[in-house]
This record gives C-alpha cells, sequence and structure tokens, in this order.
C-alpha cells in the first residue's frame, strides 16, 4: 500500500514538473520575465475597482473630446490623435489601467511632466504628472478675474471638480494682483508628488491603486517628514480644522455681500439665489472673487495639506477683498 502511495506521489510530481504546475502559475512564470504577476495585477486591478477612477461618467458622454480628454480612459490616452476631431466616445470607458499606462498617460508618468492651465511652465510632477493632467480645475482664473474685473464674464465659471494640482503648485488659485501669496514649498515639491501620498507602497511592496490618501500609510507619506507627529492624523496641527472655519466664514461673508441665501453650482457656473429663489444677477466683482477661491480651497478635499499656505493665504486676502477686514 506504502508502495502504491508513493508510486502516485511520483507520478503526480512529475506531471507537476511536466504541465508547470497549477494554470495560475503558468501565467505567473511567463509573466514574472517582465517582473509582474498574476497576482500582483489581481491585487491592483481590486484596488482600482474600489476607487471613482472605475466608473464612466455618461454625463460627459456625446460632449466631445474637451470632456472625454479627462472623462473617457481612451479620449484621455489618446487625445493627442483625436484633438482635431469631434471625438464621440460610441462606449465611455472608465479611468482603467490603459488610460494611465499606454500613450497621453504613460507619456506624462515617464516625462514627469504635465501641462497645467494656469502656468506657463510645464507642471514638474515625477509620476504624478499623470495626475495633474486630470485634476487641474480645468481653467485659468487670471483670465477669469480680468474678465470679472472689466464686467465682461457671461457667466460665474467655477473651478472645475478635481482642482488638486491647482492648490498643491500654490499657482491655481484666483489671485489678487499685486498682492503677495504664501505658498507651501515642502509640499508642493516632494518627488512624484500626488502619486507619493496617493499611491504608498504596500507591505506587498508595490504602490496601492486605490489613489485615496489613506491614514494607514501614515508613517510612509507623513511621518516621513513630521516626525515630531505623534498621533496619525491628516488634522496636523489642527490646519484642516482651521481651514473648515474659515471656509464657514468666507461663506457667510459671500452670502452677505450678495444677498444671496444659497449658491449653486452646474452648467459650469455659480447660481446666487435670494431668499425668495429668485437668481440674483450684478453679483459684485470682489464676491466673484471670493466665491471661487471659497469652492476651490472646499472642493479640493484635503482642507488646507495640498498647501497649507496657500490654502491660508486664498482664504484670507478673499475675505480682506470682499469686507475690508481681516479673517
Ligand atoms: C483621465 C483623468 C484622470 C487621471 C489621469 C486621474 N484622475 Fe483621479 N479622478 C478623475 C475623475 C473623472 C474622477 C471622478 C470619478 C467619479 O467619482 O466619477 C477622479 C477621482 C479621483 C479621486 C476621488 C476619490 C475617488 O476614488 O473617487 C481621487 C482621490 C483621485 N481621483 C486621485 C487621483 C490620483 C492620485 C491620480 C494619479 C495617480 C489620478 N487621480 C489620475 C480623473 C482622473
Ligand atoms: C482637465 C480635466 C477635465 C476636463 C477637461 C473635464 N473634467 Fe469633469 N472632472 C475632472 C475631474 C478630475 C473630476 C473629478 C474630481 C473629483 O471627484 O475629485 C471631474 C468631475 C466632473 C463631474 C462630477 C462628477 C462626479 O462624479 O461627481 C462632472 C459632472 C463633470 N466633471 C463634468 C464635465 C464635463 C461636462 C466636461 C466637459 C465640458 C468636463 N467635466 C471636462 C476633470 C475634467
Ligand atoms: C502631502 C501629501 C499629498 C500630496 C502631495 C497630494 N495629496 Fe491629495 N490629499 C492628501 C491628503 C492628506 C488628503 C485628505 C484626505 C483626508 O482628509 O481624508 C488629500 C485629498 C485629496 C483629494 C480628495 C479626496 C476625496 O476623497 O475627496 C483628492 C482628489 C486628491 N487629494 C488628489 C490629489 C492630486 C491629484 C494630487 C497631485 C496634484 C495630490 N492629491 C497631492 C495628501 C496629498
Ligand atoms: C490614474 C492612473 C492609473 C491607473 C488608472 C492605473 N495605474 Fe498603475 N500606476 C500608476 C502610476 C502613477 C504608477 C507608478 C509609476 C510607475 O511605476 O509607472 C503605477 C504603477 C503600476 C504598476 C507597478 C507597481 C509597482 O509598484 O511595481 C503596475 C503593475 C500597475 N500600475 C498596474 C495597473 C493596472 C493593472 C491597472 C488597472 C487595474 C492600473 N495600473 C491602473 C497609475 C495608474
Ligand atoms: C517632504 C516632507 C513633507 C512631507 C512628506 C509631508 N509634509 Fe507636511 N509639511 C512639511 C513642512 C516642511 C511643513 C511646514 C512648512 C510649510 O508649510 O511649508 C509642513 C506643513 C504641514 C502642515 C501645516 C501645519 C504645520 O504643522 O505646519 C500640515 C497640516 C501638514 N504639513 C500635513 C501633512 C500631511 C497630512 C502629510 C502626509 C499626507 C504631509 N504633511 C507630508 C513637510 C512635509
Amino acid at each position: 500500500m506504502k508502495k502504491y502511495i508513493a508510486l502516485i506521489m511520483f507520478l503526480l510530481s512529475l506531471l507537476f514538473l511536466i504541465t508547470g504546475c497549477s494554470e495560475k502559475e503558468i501565467s505567473n512564470n511567463e509573466q514574472e520575465e517582465d517582473g509582474l504577476s498574476l497576482d500582483l495585477i489581481e491585487a491592483i486591478s481590486e484596488e482600482w475597482k474600489s476607487s471613482g477612477h472605475q466608473y464612466a461618467v455618461t454625463v460627459t458622454a456625446g460632449r466631445g473630446i474637451n470632456c472625454a480628454r479627462c472623462h473617457d480612459g481612451v479620449g484621455y490616452a489618446e487625445q493627442l490623435a483625436y484633438a482635431d476631431v469631434d471625438f464621440l466616445p460610441e462606449h465611455q470607458a472608465g479611468i482603467d489601467c490603459q488610460a494611465c499606462h499606454t500613450g497621453f498617460g504613460k507619456e506624462r508618468i515617464d516625462t514627469g511632466l504635465a501641462e497645467l492651465p494656469f502656468m506657463s511652465e510645464p507642471f514638474q510632477g515625477g509620476s504624478g504628472a499623470v495626475c495633474a493632467s486630470c485634476h487641474n480645475g480645468n481653467n485659468n482664473p487670471d483670465t477669469l478675474f480680468t474678465q470679472s474685473e472689466a464686467g465682461e464674464l457671461t457667466r460665474y465659471s467655477y473651478p472645475h471638480y478635481g482642482m488638486n494640482s491647482a492648490l498643491l503648485t500654490g499657482q491655481g488659485g484666483m489671485e489678487i494682483p499685486g498682492e503677495e501669496y504664501l505658498v507651501s514649498i515642502a509640499h508642493s515639491t516632494i518627488e512624484d508628488s500626488c502619486v507619493t501620498c496617493h499611491m504608498p507602497v504596500t507591505e506587498e511592496g508595490y504602490k496601492s491603486h486605490t489613489f485615496k490618501a489613506d491614514l494607514k500609510y501614515f508613517d510612509q507619506t507623513c511621518g516621513s517628514c513630521h516626525v515630531d507627529q505623534t498621533e496619525k492624523t491628516f488634522n496636523i496641527g489642527g490646519l484642516q480644522d482651521e481651514i473648515k472655519e474659515k471656509l464657514n466664514k468666507l461663506e457667510k461673508a459671500i452670502l452677505d455681500a450678495t444677498g444671496a441665501v444659497k449658491i449653486e453650482t452646474g452648467g459650469g457656473a455659480f447660481t446666487y439665489y435670494d431668499a425668495q429663489g429668485n437668481v440674483i444677477t450684478d453679483i459684485p466683482h470682489e464676491a466673484y472673487v471670493a466665491t471661487y477661491n471659497w469652492r476651490l480651497v472646499a472642493e479640493d478635499g484635503s482642507f488646507g495639506v495640498h498647501n497649507p499656505l496657500y490654502a491660508k493665504s486664498l482664504l484670507e486676502k478673499s475675505y480682506n477683498y470682499l469686507t475690508g477686514e481681516d479673517l
């Protein structure tokens, strides 16, 4: 009987040798030549599926390359080829693997450069340039300021969603000419920018693809510089609380100055409503500037972390411009 079992074991091991073990490991072996294993790809795919990047945003469907270049995986990766044609994706694709790892996305990762609407020189963001090329607010606030001051705005444009690099770089806020704005260089010059904080290296040794700033990795992403910070929190020195308080005060000042009770966003513009629900059409220039920066800092979602000094500066100067008082 023992002999019989030994023979089976022998035959089985022979079979494994010939077939190269299980099917999963075959593909592992093939791919490991490129340094990639199937397990790794599966882990990354699972993480990606937990992120908003998996969704095809239907609101931009049929609206051409000016939306598709940030909202459609194919439109983004192939945007240079589609620049001159009215690209209408037949089936919207999410921000998938190919969006970032082929074409325009790969070029951003490889060169580390991204053109941003508010900077005359390309942003040097290392591999984070790929993030900044979409997450930039899609506006040049200087142009909007000039138009607003001259009374030539056709609508009260707001910064588009995902304005994170506008804050991180300390250059994408609506600045009042002649004023000096403080900027935190420390965060805006972190190597690989967005990627260092939002794609930390997991325990298994690969870059996380949830794209979230996760407190779990605090020691790696923040603790490396903030060595005295014992409590794991992004609210270092109470900055996020302070920014939220300043945002509330600024919002109140904007409502007081315009007579609005509520400000809505949609269709690319702010709409100010009075207590009767009527739209207020003559918004003072200073109030518009303040509304733009209020939304920029609030919607960014980091509550100051992307650029502590710039976020504070933008809110304080907007408040002073509007009310003549200090925030
Ligand atoms: C092709 C454009 C594009 C690129 C490139 C891109 N994003 Fe996004 N990102 C989006 C869009 C669009 C959304 C909103 C998705 C939704 O919720 O519908 C988003 C959402 C997010 C969110 C919100 C949280 C969530 O998961 O919904 C985070 C955080 C984020 N992106 C970080 C990043 C980082 C970090 C990078 C670079 C590694 C990056 N993004 C690259 C377009 C992009
Ligand atoms: C420069 C890149 C860029 C362009 C161009 C762009 N968007 Fe976006 N958009 C983004 C990013 C990034 C987000 C997600 C921000 C986040 O969730 O943090 C977003 C979010 C949105 C959202 C909110 C979606 C949600 O899930 O909450 C809408 C609606 C939207 N965009 C519509 C449009 C339309 C319509 C166009 C074309 C007219 C357009 N966008 C062009 C980058 C862009
Ligand atoms: C210094 C590290 C750091 C850098 C660099 C950084 N972020 Fe963040 N980011 C954070 C932290 C911390 C938060 C707040 C997370 C929280 O409070 O939960 C955040 C918030 C965000 C959010 C809002 C998340 C949400 O779920 O609403 C987005 C989107 C985002 N960052 C994108 C970016 C992009 C794009 C870049 C590069 C242009 C970038 N970040 C650079 C640390 C960083
Ligand atoms: C929003 C942009 C974005 C998307 C979407 C994305 N990646 Fe990545 N990925 C990156 C960046 C940035 C890096 C880091 C720079 C680099 O190594 O090229 C990276 C790194 C990687 C790596 C190397 C990991 C390591 O640390 O060795 C693999 C493998 C990978 N991605 C696979 C995928 C797969 C599979 C998908 C789809 C499920 C995907 N990526 C989706 C941006 C993205
Ligand atoms: C490369 C080093 C470096 C990294 C990484 C870094 N910081 Fe900072 N951070 C600094 C420096 C230096 C300052 C102070 C000077 C300034 O504002 O420019 C600062 C300031 C701050 C402030 C303002 C309050 C204060 O105590 O000055 C906050 C909040 C903050 N960082 C949070 C974070 C968070 C959260 C992370 C991780 C997501 C992080 N930082 C990652 C270097 C870093």
